[in-house]
Order: structure tokens, then C-alpha cells, then sequence
């Protein structure tokens, strides 16, 4: 693929927001690619009702056609140019959570290319927390296809840098609005099912959604064969260098203690060892730590991928993760590690 310059406009020293989504919906309208920032990661965008650009977002990523892409819009009337009905429950949890990180999925139209939704007769459509997303996609005017800014497989993108890392010069613009706030990817939660089914755990919990619909809520399992969400059988999140998780287990001082003996015994093989966890775990002895802040779920969710990409370029042989307690964001946060993993130590 040719090289060619990335825009990348930020706000602020006399650039507005309004101009710049003004450009960016240019850019959308012309087939262009645009990367901007939501609450949750970044998002590379294409025009949902454009062929050529979906098809080339999917080359640009390296992203597996039969994995299909969550469709951004500026508010929930835009689902009804996707949707070919709006299922139950659907209006109550768009009042109640959108803008925001829950993506719902849908019976959809005959409008939207077969290449977005990877030829199932649903669609994942949610509206996005971040005020330059939504100047953007308002702008815009059409629903706008976007997979996370990362090339496949790695990290999840949570910075304009991150995303000029893996995609400058292969797209047009980047909009620039600093780190992201929550750092994880939405929930998807499929609608269409008897019982509503959430497909990737993310930013809206489990228990949040039962208690606005009062109904059960099922939990996908990534362990089914036929995998319900086809974004479920490929590897994720992952950096280069192998990721070793250590599911938690015992009390705090417990842990500490698994962790030293993790460092120490990588250490003895020769190894150069990465720890990337609460800021309590700084001095454990390995060779590169990043801080976590003090490890709650918020902050894991908000810095992990940053870690991840930082220990990456560390010159690293493996790099530890000590995880959570997998309830609320905790649950979102272990799906990625889980995946991320080159390693489970239970
Ligand atoms: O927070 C997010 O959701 C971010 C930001 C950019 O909005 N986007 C994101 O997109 O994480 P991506 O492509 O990395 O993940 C989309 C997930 C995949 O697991 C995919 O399989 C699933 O959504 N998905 C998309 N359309 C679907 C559909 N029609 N049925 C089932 N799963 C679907
Ligand atoms: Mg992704």
C-alpha cells in the first residue's frame, strides 16, 4: 500500500471543534479514512454506504473479513438508516446508556454493505460518549463503519499517537483528543436473541443492563465453538512480546508473593521481565515496570493498553500482568488480558 501523509488535527490554538469535524466529514464523504477518538478506544471510520472505503478500512488494519464492524452514529435516530427493525428493549437502553459504551446489535437493512457486517443479517450500531465523535459523525451525516484504530491482533489504540504508531501514512487523518476516558472497549450486546445477549463484556456492565430492562441478561461464552460474535475467535489485544497473566488467587500478600516468584524465576531463566500493575508492585525487581495506578478496574481499563505498547518497546522477554476479580469493568478488562495472554497462571 502507498504511503501518504496523516493530517492529524487536534483542538484548541485556534482550531474549533466545528472545523475540524467539518474536515473530518470531508474526508468521510470522499472516501477517505478518519481515525478519532471515542470514550472508549479510537476508531478508524469509513462511510458505511461506501464499498471501496469499508473495503479498504479492512486492508488497512490486516483485519479478517468475517469480522464485522460496529456502525458510529451521532444519535439514535441514525439507527434507522441501518436498522431493518428496532428490537425490544432497544429504546430503553439507548435512553438510558447512549451516548455512551454500550454497542447494541440489531436486524439491519438492506443498505449497509455485506463488507460491514461481514454478511450476518444483524448490524452493531452504538453512539459514542466523546464530544469530537459526535461533532464528527453529526457533520458527517452518514453512519460511519469503525473498527478500533489498531492494527489487527495488537493493542487497542487510546491515543492519537498510538493510532500514528500503527497507521501513519496509511490513512488520512487523525483527530486528536487526547487519551481516552474509560481506555476499554463498548459492550456488545446482541438484541436479537430471545434472551439479550452480551457478546464482549466492556464499559457497561452486565448488571447495569439487567437492571434498566429487568430481564435476564446471558453472557456469551468465547469458548463456543460456533463463536456467537465472529470478533471472538481471533487473538486480540496481544503486543509482541508474550504476555503471562496471573489470575488472582489468595489475599493481597498472596499475590505479591506469586508475582515476586513469577519475576524471580524469569529472571533465573535469563529473561528480561516486564511487570505491568498497581504502582504497589513497583519495586517487585523486575527490569521494566508501568504503574496501573493503584489497580483499580477504572485504571486498569484507562492505562492497560498504554502499558502494553510501552513494555512492548522495552526490549522485554515477557511481560507479567497481574489481574482482577473478573466482576463489573473487572470482568471487561480480564477478557482482554485473557486474550492478550501468551500464558494463564492460575
Ligand atoms: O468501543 C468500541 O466498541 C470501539 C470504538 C471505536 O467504538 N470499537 C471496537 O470495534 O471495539 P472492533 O471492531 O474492534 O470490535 C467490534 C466487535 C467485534 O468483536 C465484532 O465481532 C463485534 O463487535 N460485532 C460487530 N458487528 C457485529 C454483529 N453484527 N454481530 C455480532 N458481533 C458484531
Ligand atoms: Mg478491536
Amino acid at each position: 500500500m502507498h504511503r501518504r501523509d496523516t493530517r492529524v488535527l487536534r483542538p484548541g490554538h485556534g482550531l474549533p471543534v466545528k472545523t475540524i469535524a467539518r474536515e473530518a466529514a470531508e474526508a468521510i464523504l470522499a472516501g477517505e479514512l478518519v481515525a478519532f477518538p471515542t470514550e472508549t478506544v479510537y476508531g478508524l471510520g469509513a462511510n458505511v454506504f461506501d464499498r471501496r472505503a469499508v473495503n479498504m478500512l479492512f486492508r488497512v488494519k490486516g483485519r479478517p473479513t468475517d469480522n464485522p464492524l460496529i456502525v458510529h452514529i451521532a444519535d439514535v435516530g441514525g439507527a434507522e438508516l441501518v436498522a431493518q427493525r428496532i428490537p425490544p428493549y432497544f429504546e430503553t437502553l439507548a435512553e438510558r446508556f447512549w451516548p455512551g459504551p454500550l454497542t447494541l446489535v440489531i436486524p439491519r437493512n438492506a443498505m449497509v454493505d455485506d463488507a460491514v457486517t461481514a454478511g450476518l443479517p444483524t448490524v452493531a450500531v452504538r453512539v459514542p460518549a466523546h464530544e469530537l465523535a459526535r461533532a464528527f459523525l453529526g457533520a458527517a451525516g452518514v453512519p460511519v463503519a469503525a473498527p478500533s484504530a489498531n492494527v489487527a491482533g495488537g493493542p487497542s489504540p487510546t491515543t492519537a499517537e498510538h493510532v500514528l504508531a500503527d497507521l501513519g501514512g496509511r490513512i488520512a487523518l487523525v483527530i486528536d483528543g487526547g487519551p481516552c476516558r474509560i481506555g476499554i472497549e463498548s459492550t456488545v450486546l446482541d438484541l436479537t436473541r430471545r434472551t439479550p445477549t452480551i457478546l464482549r463484556p466492556g464499559g457497561v456492565a452486565a448488571q447495569d443492563i439487567e437492571d434498566t430492562i429487568g430481564v435476564h441478561v446471558a453472557v456469551a461464552s468465547g469458548a463456543a465453538r460456533r463463536p456467537a460474535s465472529p470478533g471472538m475467535k481471533y487473538r486480540h489485544y496481544a503486543p509482541t512480546t508474550p504476555v503471562v497473566l496471573l489470575v488472582p488467587r489468595g489475599s493481597g500478600a498472596d499475590m505479591m508473593r506469586r508475582l515476586q516468584r513469577l519475576i524471580r524465576n524469569g529472571r533465573t531463566a535469563g529473561m528480561r521481565v516486564g511487570l505491568l500493575g498497581a504502582r504497589e508492585f513497583a519495586d517487585l525487581g523486575a527490569d521494566a515496570f508501568h504503574p496501573l495506578g493503584s489497580g483499580t478496574p477504572v485504571e486498569y481499563a484507562r492505562e492497560m493498553y498504554n502499558g502494553l505498547r510501552a513494555l512492548d518497546t522495552a526490549g522485554l522477554d515477557m511481560i507479567i500482568v497481574p489481574g482482577l476479580p473478573s466482576v463489573g469493568l473487572g470482568a471487561a478488562v480480564m477478557n482482554r488480558l485473557r486474550k492478550a495472554a501468551a500464558r494463564i497462571v492460575r
